[in-house]
C-alpha cells in the first residue's frame, strides 16, 4: 500500500465512518453500494478485490458519489438510478417517487384478495410513477393486462421503460391523465398510491425525501387528503363487478380515508397493515 493511495478495504472503512458521522442511517450498506458503483463492481465483488490500491481517477469517482450522499442527501437508490421493489428492479429518475417497501403491502393485499394467479384481470394503477405497482401486479398475474395513469409525462416514460426492461410491455399501457377521469373501462383491481403528505409536514420531512422525491408525488393539500377527495367519488364507475380498489394511506389516515370513501358510496372491505403493523392500505369495493 502506498500512503497516498489507500486500499479499497481501508477506503470502505473510512467511508463508512464518514457516513456514520454525517448521520446517514445505513452507513455500512451505503458505503459498499457507493464504492461498488463508482468502481463498476457488484457489491459482492468488493470483498475479493479489497486489498488493491485505488487510482486517483477511482478515488475521484468515489468522492463524487459520497458528496452526493453526504452533502446532497441523495438516497443511494437515486444515485444508482434503480430500486428493488417486490424483488424486481425498477429504474428511477428525478421524475418519479422512489418506490417504498411499505407500498408492497398493496401487492400482498392483492394476492390475498385474488389468489388465482391465472386470472385474466384488468388492472388500473392511478398515479403510476415508476410503474412499480402495476408492473409488480402484472408480474404476479401473467394473464392480466393493465393501464398506469400519471399526470407527469416524464414519469410515464420511466414506467414504460421499466415495463420493457421487465418484459411486461405487451401487457402494460401508460397514459397521461388526471386520475381516473376520461377512462371508460372497468377494472378488476385498482391500485393507487396517491400523494398523501400534509403541507404542514413539509418542514419535518427527511432531506432525502424533501429534496429528492418529486413534490407532485408527495403533497396533497393542507391535511394530505386532497387526492382521496378527488379520486374516491369517481371510483365506483371504474370497478368491475366484484372488483376491488387498494389505496395506500398514511399510518394515521385510515379513519379519515374510510369516511371519504363512505361518503362517496363505497364499501370499506378492510384495512391492511404494513410489516411494521401500521395501517397502510384501504381495500374498497363498489356497493
Ligand atoms: C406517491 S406517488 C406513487 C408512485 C408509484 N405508484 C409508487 O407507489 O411508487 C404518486 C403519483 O401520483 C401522480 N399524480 C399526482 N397527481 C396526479 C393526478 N392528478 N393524476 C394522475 N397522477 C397524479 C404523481 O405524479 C406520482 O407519480
Amino acid at each position: 500500500m502506498n500512503a497516498a493511495s489507500p486500499t479499497l478495504h481501508v477506503l470502505i472503512r473510512s467511508s463508512e465512518q464518514r457516513l456514520r458521522a454525517a448521520g446517514i442511517e445505513s452507513p455500512q450498506l451505503d458505503a459498499r453500494l457507493l464504492v461498488a458503483a463508482a468502481l463498476n463492481l457488484e457489491p459482492d465483488a468488493l470483498r475479493v478485490a479489497d486489498d488493491r490500491a485505488l487510482t486517483a481517477a477511482e478515488r475521484a469517482r468515489i468522492e463524487t458519489l459520497f458528496a452526493r450522499r453526504i452533502e446532497g442527501r441523495e438516497p443511494v437508490s437515486r444515485i444508482l438510478g434503480r430500486r428493488e421493489f417486490w424483488s424486481l428492479e425498477f429504474r428511477i429518475s428525478p421524475d418519479v417517487l422512489d418506490p417504498r417497501p411499505d407500498s408492497e403491502t398493496l401487492i400482498e393485499a392483492a394476492l390475498t384478495l385474488f389468489p388465482d394467479h391465472a386470472a385474466p384481470f384488468r388492472i388500473l394503477d392511478l398515479g403510476t410513477g415508476s410503474g412499480c405497482l402495476l408492473l409488480s401486479a402484472l408480474h404476479e398475474y401473467p394473464n392480466a393486462a393493465g393501464i398506469g395513469v400519471d399526470a407527469n409525462e416524464k414519469a410515464l416514460k420511466v414506467a414504460a421503460a421499466n415495463a420493457s426492461h421487465l418484459g411486461l410491455a405487451a401487457r402494460a399501457r401508460f397514459v397521461r391523465g388526471d386520475w381516473g377521469r376520461g377512462l371508460a373501462e372497468r377494472f378488476d383491481l385498482v391500485l393507487c398510491n396517491p400523494p398523501y403528505i400534509a403541507e404542514s409536514e413539509r418542514a419535518s420531512l427527511a432531506p432525502e425525501v424533501a429534496r429528492h422525491d418529486p413534490h407532485g408525488a408527495l403533497f396533497a393539500g393542507r391535511d394530505g387528503l386532497d387526492a382521496y377527495r378527488t379520486i374516491l367519488p369517481d371510483l365506483a364507475r371504474l370497478l368491475a363487478p366484484n372488483g376491488r380498489a387498494l389505496f395506500e394511506i398514511g399510518a394515521t389516515q385510515a379513519q379519515a380515508v374510510s369516511e371519504i370513501a363512505r361518503v362517496a358510496g363505497l364499501a370499506i372491505v378492510e384495512i391492511k397493515r404494513d410489516l411494521a403493523g401500521r395501517d397502510r392500505c384501504v381495500v374498497l369495493a363498489a356497493r
